[in-house]
């Protein structure tokens, strides 16, 4: 390779770098298509509510606030227009991921089942 080559490549790096960090930047950030299509795993009954709950109140709250409004510290609203009109893909895989200041619960929250019961629980809000 010559230095051209060389030169030439880590331009178009370095450009795909800005270029992936410029559409990280982005608030609200957006989950890809894939990921929002993604179908709620456990049905919205009582008992995934209640399970929903507890984990909210125990690892989201402090953020968000009892009721998820933007009054608590965090600035999402679970009870927004725009929050609400996400699919349920697209809040597990914001839960999943995590954005700033917001953590990646993926691992945390370890049981999948457990993330989309908080899914169903922030519909609740
Ligand atoms: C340390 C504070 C903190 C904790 C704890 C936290 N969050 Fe967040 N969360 C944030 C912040 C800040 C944002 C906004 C990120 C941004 O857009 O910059 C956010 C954003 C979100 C969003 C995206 C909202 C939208 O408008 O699309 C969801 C969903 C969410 N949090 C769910 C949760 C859940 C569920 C938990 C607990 C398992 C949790 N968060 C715990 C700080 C927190």
């Amino acid at each position: 390779m010559n230095f051209n080559k060389v030169g030439a490549s880590i331009t178009i790096a370095a450009f795909m770098f800005f270029l992936v960090s410029f559409a990280n930047a982005q608030n609200p950030w957006t989950a890809p298509a894939a990921d929002a299509a993604v179908v709620n795993a456990v049905k919205s009954d009582d008992a995934s509510i209640v399970a929903g709950k507890a984990i909210y109140t125990k690892s989201c709250k402090m953020c968000h606030g009892e009721k998820g409004d933007s009054k608590a510290g965090a600035p999402s609203n679970f009870t927004s227009k725009e929050f609400k009109a996400q699919s349920d893909g697209a809040i597990y895989f914001k839960i999943n991921k995590g954005f700033g200041k917001m953590p990646a619960y993926k691992t945390k929250i370890a049981a999948d089942n457990d993330r989309w019961n908080i899914v169903n629980y922030l519909r609740t809000l």
